[in-house]
């Protein structure tokens, strides 16, 4: 937690719009004196040209003066399954909050295909392509299995049939119970709700909160495993995880948060076995 960090944080070692310089970066040159000792920022702009969704050097928090997100940077290409990891409390909800307008960017940009959408609401973002599971309470207890999918939607219901089909092609349990109270249902099928009712639109774009917590381990495996589908039908997911080495399995890319910023990103294998990232963040369970 950074809250020392004043909202008016100056540059550190690079212009605004940073990016507009990606190709005479060389992302191999020295370093330039950033807080953190990886290489994320220029590795960012070089390599999130023409990402479908980007996030520049994001600053934002709950309450004036306080910071949560200190230039976070993110960015995934049109079909990529990108994993964020990082201690609790490093800002990764944050993170996905500011992406879908709930959380108020004060500096930096989130582009989706290059179009400007810095803090519009969900509900704009959603008509946009965006769709977003939260951490907690991501389905409505008291309404059914069916009810929880039109509410997914409800911008625009003439496509239910036609999107619970879909859905339902990948999680069968919600066609079979759909007349079930989403509150009966176990942690796992709530996710599988939870996930569905985010698809009901249709999202080019899929932010998902620790789908995973809670559950058992062979539940958490099959929620690995629908990600994995999901992405497979041309979804681009943007996944936080609290189980970091199965999240580093199946990303095709990851970042390592730490106090609102990105301390390390690489392809899912790099981040598993650099040394830094296994001592600092992955701990015990990478030498399981
Ligand atoms: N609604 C809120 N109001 C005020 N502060 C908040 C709020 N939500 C989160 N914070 C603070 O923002 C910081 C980052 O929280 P965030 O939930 O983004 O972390 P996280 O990386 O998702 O952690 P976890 O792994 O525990 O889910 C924490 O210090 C937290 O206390
Ligand atoms: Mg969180």
């Amino acid at each position: 937690m950074n809250f020392s960090e004043p909202s008016d944080l100056p540059e550190i070692d690079s212009p605004d719009g940073a990016h507009e310089f990606e190709s005479e970066i060389d992302i191999n040159a020295t370093q330039h004196s950033h807080a953190t000792p990886a290489t994320p920022a220029q590795l960012h702009a070089a390599e999130s040209v023409d990402a479908l969704i980007k996030a520049d050097k994001l600053i934002a928090g709950y309450f004036p003066g306080v910071n949560i997100l200190n230039d976070a940077d993110l960015y995934a290409h049109e079909g990529e399954l990108v994993g964020i990891i990082g201690p609790n409390g490093a800002g990764k909800s944050t993170l996905l909050k500011a992406l879908f307008g709930l959380v108020r960017v004060n500096s930096g940009s989130v582009t989706l295909r290059d179009e400007d959408i810095t803090n519009l609401r969900a509900d704009q973002l959603v008509r946009r392509g965006v769709g977003f599971v939260p951490q907690n309470n991501n389905v409505f207890p008291t309404l059914t299995i069916e009810e929880n999918m039109q509410m997914g939607a409800f911008q625009d219901p003439k496509s239910f049939p036609e999107r619970f089909d879909a859905v339902v092609d990948l999680f069968p349990t919600l066609g079979t119970r759909r007349k079930q109270r989403a509150g009966s249902l176990s942690g796992g099928e709530r996710q599988m709700v939870a996930m569905g009712r985010a698809l009901m639109m249709a999202p080019s774009v899929l932010l998902l909160d620790e789908p995973s917590a809670g559950l058992s381990p062979a539940l958490q495996d099959e929620v690995f495993i629908r990600v994995k589908e999901i992405n497979a039908t041309g979804v681009t997911v943007i996944i936080v995880e609290q189980n970091a080495a199965r999240c580093l399995q199946i990303v095709d890319r990851g970042y390592v948060m730490d106090q609102g910023q990105n301390a390390y990103t690489g392809t899912g294998s790099a981040l598993a076995n650099d040394p830094k990232v296994i001592e600092l963040y992955l701990g015990t369970l990478a030498k399981a």
